[in-house]
């Protein structure tokens, strides 16, 4: 294989966690988010890195990846809004929270901002329906949300 793009860190937290798992195939996801968490994304070369560690065909982690929403097959702004508008945060006016993001940024949901600030996604369930709606801002999640409230978070960003 060609020159790892994974650091280090990335191999010694897998090394700290396969003696937690049954298998390496099992250490699949785990791996996905640490490489997410390193490079913000997931293109094929680190999908092929990750297919290699974990001992596996490249395809069988693509396959894992593109079934998650979790894992970002393409470049995503600095910020990820992921909006739950399943039917809990959509009775409690989800509807209203993309429809101000797509104003308030001008881009539609899967669309980055010019400056790749922003991604705006719809999001399945977050498991916050009792605080719904919901909202996960990168790895946060952000609930009883309105339009105001989410106005108020997004100035506090830098
Ligand atoms: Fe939105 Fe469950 S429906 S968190």
């Amino acid at each position: 294989m060609s020159k790892k793009l994974l650091s280090p860190k990335f191999y010694s937290e897998m090394k700290n966690l396969e003696p937690r798992y049954p298998t390496k195939l099992a250490l699949l996801l785990p791996a996905l988010h640490a490489a997410q968490d390193e490079t913000g994304w997931l293109p094929d070369e680190i999908l092929n890195e990750v297919a290699e560690y974990i001992g596996i065909h490249p395809a069988q982690v693509r396959e894992v990846a593109s079934f998650y929403t979790m894992y970002n097959l393409r470049p995503v702004g600095k910020y990820h809004l992921k909006i739950c508008t399943n039917v809990a945060c959509y009775l409690r006016g989800a509807d209203r929270l993309v429809e101000h993001c797509e104003k308030k940024f001008g881009i539609k949901e899967h669309e980055t901002t010019p400056d790749k600030k922003f991604t705006l996604m719809e999001e399945e369930c977050l498991g916050a329906c009792g605080t719904a709606p919901a909202m996960m801002l990168n790895n946060d999640y952000h609930e009883n949300l309105d339009p105001e409230k989410l106005d108020k978070l997004l100035e506090s960003l830098e």
